[in-house]
């Protein structure tokens, strides 16, 4: 997978070089959008890509269109050297890290993404404004690649929906592709924020995917029977709970109002541990009493 090739565009007009003189032999074009701070969960999306096309560009930004003023964006983990070697390790074919002025010349943009009613629960609720930033750079980063493919993980599985549903409202000519959440051996989901997390912590932490895997388990129990076996989990573990929600696939439904609720779902944390905030989701089938799927 090693690559000696990597190229590396940090303005508009260098990666449209790079587009236009790559190979004509790599037809097609895979995006995977990133922030940096690049873990062996992105070198899973990084590999996705290349098995599906030719050419793999990453984009490294770190957008401060989705923060809001309260969160440290200043704070943000930057990593570019090591960003570099993992994409490297991983044959992407052309990095894309821009500063924000190329981004966003002439500042801040007036015409955005609006996401719609599902980017209002959740994350959204908690973070107003935030998919309102993803969606618009997500837009303009499949615009400027031209990208066949986007590959994005389930792991911010709200994202996920929210860039699906961009991409089905508007007509955007590109395959969204999900990609399994990739986890530690003891269950943690890797994120950039676990950095921020002390030994201590770490451990605390664990109580999330251990709450989701004892949801799934209760899947045929039904929705309610789900919410409980995950929030005892939390309770017992002292976490600082932000959401436990169990919703539709699509995320347009609360598939825990009532416990007639059957079929797949998709049961989601979001959680304090000191002070980083973390998420987590898994996939639940509810009230089937069929066997239950591997966790992703
Ligand atoms: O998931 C992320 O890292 C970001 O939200 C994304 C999709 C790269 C947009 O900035």
């Amino acid at each position: 997978m090693e690559s000696d090739k990597l190229r590396v565009a940090s303005t508009r007009a260098e990666l449209s070089t790079a587009l236009t003189s790559r190979s004509a032999t790599a037809a097609t074009v895979a995006l995977v959008p990133t922030m940096g701070a690049l873990h062996d969960g992105h070198a899973a999306l990084f590999d996705e890509a290349r098995r599906r096309t030719e050419f793999v560009v990453a984009s490294i930004f770190v957008n401060p269109l989705q923060f809001a003023p309260t969160e440290d964006l200043a704070r943000y983990p930057r990593t570019l050297a090591d960003d570099l070697a993992l994409c490297a390790q991983h044959g992407v074919d052309l990095v894309f890290a821009p500063v924000v002025e190329e981004m966003y010349p002439g500042g801040e943009p007036e015409v955005t993404v609006e996401p719609g009613p599902v980017g209002a629960i959740l994350e959204g609720a908690t973070r107003p404004g935030h998919f309102r930033g993803v969606l618009t750079v997500v837009a303009k980063l499949l615009n400027l690649v031209r990208a066949d493919v986007a590959v994005f993980g389930e792991k911010d599985y709200q994202q996920l929906v929210l860039i699906r549903r961009m991409v089905h409202d508007l007509s955007l000519p590109v395959e969204i592709v999900g990609a399994p959440t990739v986890r530690h051996s003891d269950g943690l989901a890797l994120s950039s924020r676990n950095r921020y997390l002390s030994p201590e912590q770490r451990v605390a932490a664990l109580a999330l995917s251990r709450a989701l895997r004892a949801g799934r388990a209760a899947g045929p129990t039904g929705s309610v029977g789900v919410l409980i076996a995950a929030g005892d989990v939390l309770a017992a573990q002292g976490i600082d709970v932000d959401y436990l929600a169990l919703r539709s696939t699509d995320l347009t439904t609360d598939a825990s109002a009532a416990d007639a609720t059957t079929g797949e779902a998709r049961l989601l944390v979001a959680a304090r541990i000191g002070a980083t905030r973390l998420i987590d989701n898994v996939a639940v089938t509810v009230g089937s009493g069929v066997e239950l799927p591997a966790m992703s």
